[in-house]
């Protein structure tokens, strides 16, 4: 402890750090929230597994059509903690869905979507988009049957789209249906281009969280 707490004063005296964290942590909480704020909260918290299991899945995990399914075998039979490291994060990963959308119904509820919040509620629209994206990508990954033909439905819904939606089925599949390419294109989906968009978008829901405040009651 005393490592710590001397550590924390050799930075403190450097970066003044004591001020903000002691506003950060001593901040009042509005008396009239109640549990059903934890949701937001939560599906952040969801999130943070996902980030830790993911990368741990990463390290095993390959994105070829002949080695994805035996990499997660191996994942489940071989490795250390393999099985539950996987079943956290696919679970985890439903329950972030259900959380969002239980924070969805909770922020309506209450009207926090009306001005000054506008903004926010478009991010948390966004996040949303993102969340269910981060699901429909990473299911495809195992290269099952139960994932093959998900994916082949899924992408046939983008394809149903009006106007576009020929284009989007080509730029989903990488050709006319599902092959390695596929299978290229949403791993780099999953495991680059959504974690960077999500904290992106997770950044700016924060920041307007935090200078407007939570909304009061209706
Ligand atoms: C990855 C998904 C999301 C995360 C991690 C997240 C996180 C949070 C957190 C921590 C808060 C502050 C506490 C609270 O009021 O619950 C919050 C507030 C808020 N969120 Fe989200 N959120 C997400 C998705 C969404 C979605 C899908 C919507 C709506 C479409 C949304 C709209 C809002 C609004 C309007 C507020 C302000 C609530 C108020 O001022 O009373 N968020 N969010």
């Amino acid at each position: 402890m005393d490592i710590a707490r001397r550590s924390f004063h050799y930075l403190d005296q450097r970066y003044r750090l004591r001020e903000p964290l002691e506003y950060q942590l001593n901040k009042r909480i509005p008396s009239h929230l109640n549990w059903t704020n934890c949701f937001g909260g939560m599906t952040f918290v969801m999130f943070g597994i996902q980030l830790l299991t993911g990368v741990l899945l990463a390290f095993y995990y390959r994105p070829t059509m002949d080695e994805a399914y035996p990499s997660v075998l191996r994942i489940m039979q071989e490795i250390p903690f393999g099985g539950f490291v996987r079943g956290l994060h696919a679970w985890t990963a439903n329950a972030m869905i259900a959380m969002a959308i239980l924070h969805m119904l909770k922020v309506f509820s209450i009207g926090a979507f009306r001005p000054p919040r506008e903004f926010t509620w478009v991010s948390g629209v966004l996040l949303f988009f993102v969340t269910v994206t981060f699901g429909f990508s990473g299911y495809l990954l195992p290269m099952n049957q139960l994932a093959y033909w998900a994916t082949t439905v899924g992408t046939q819904i983008a394809g149903a789209l009006p106007f576009v939606g020929g284009y989007a089925q080509i730029f989903l599949l990488g050709g006319s249906q599902i092959t390695g390419e596929t299978l290229t294109r949403f791993f780099a989906l999953h495991v680059l281009v959504l974690p960077g968009v999500i904290l992106v978008l997770l950044a700016a829901h924060f920041t307007m969280i935090r200078r407007q405040g939570i909304s009061d009651p209706l």
